[in-house]
């Protein structure tokens, strides 16, 4: 297989995967954890170390309420179900995006499962809730500008890859996959910066339904494709 270091998934088309069935938007999220846990053994297996999931982006705060608070009640609910399948795995759990709005039961259920899982190392699963990638790079430009004021940095040294550690809190690698389901083509602010080379797939699979046949076509076409990063394709590669 083609080194995968860090797979990158959006996962959509949970409501889509409900209202097809009559049934009403939740039961698509809820089904949406059968493939998140799906995902996860298929990544020991194929030994992806690292796996970032779009669980809430800062724009889904626009939802109805009712549907808001859901989330937020499932993602607590599989952080304490999934706590000995995590363990058992060695799949260490952490999350990124802003933590200031999150409501505390669920702040709580993250710190403690980061906290246990922090030296698992088979597989490093990344959630981004409360997510939005400009966010996110506004401010790192103010933490960069803040020392910079501060004196403590010359801006002549706001290099890429400062930019990309002041971003990269758990120093994470940029993905070299990027799989978004449910046949939209788009990041929708989803690790703009991060992304910038990384391959892009769109699956045309509802979440819910996303299992190891999509896995292996999404990662078929990765190997299929060449990696040149604006330079020529390595010799082996051509
Ligand atoms: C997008 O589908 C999906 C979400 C906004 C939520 C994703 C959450 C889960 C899969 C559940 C739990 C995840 C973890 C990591 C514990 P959509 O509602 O926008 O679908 P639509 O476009 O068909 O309406």
């Amino acid at each position: 297989m083609k080194a995968l270091h860090h797979l990158a998934v959006i996962m959509d088309g949970n409501g889509r995967w409900a209202e097809r069935r009559g049934l009403p938007r939740w039961r698509g999220h809820e089904r949406g954890l059968g493939a998140v846990r799906r995902l996860c053994e298929a990544a020991c297996r194929l030994q992806i170390p690292c796996v970032s999931l779009f669980a809430f982006s800062s724009e889904n705060w626009k939802r109805p309420e009712t549907e808001v608070r859901f989330l937020f009640r499932l993602f607590r609910r599989y952080l304490g179900a999934e706590r000995e399948y995590l363990l058992a795995r060695g799949i260490r759990v952490s999350a990124f995006g802003r933590r200031d709005r999150l409501p505390r039961p669920v702040l709580e259920a993250l710190e403690r499962t980061e906290a246990e899982t922090r030296e698992c190392g088979r597989l490093h699963l990344r959630i981004a809730l409360d997510y939005g990638a400009r966010y996110e790079i506004a401010s790192a430009a103010r933490e960069l500008a803040g020392a910079a004021a501060r004196g403590e940095l010359d801006p002549g040294e706001i290099t890429e890859e400062r930019v990309s550690r002041v971003l990269g809190h758990d120093a994470a690698p940029d993905p070299d996959l990027v799989i978004r389901t449910a046949g939209e083509r788009r990041l929708s602010n989803f690790l703009l910066w991060q992304a910038a080379y990384s391959e892009l797939y769109f699956s045309p699979t509802l979440w819910p339904d996303f299992g190891d046949s999509d896995l292996d076509a999404a990662l078929a076409d990765y190997g299929r494709r060449t990696r040149k990063f604006g330079a020529l394709p390595l010799p082996e590669a051509r």
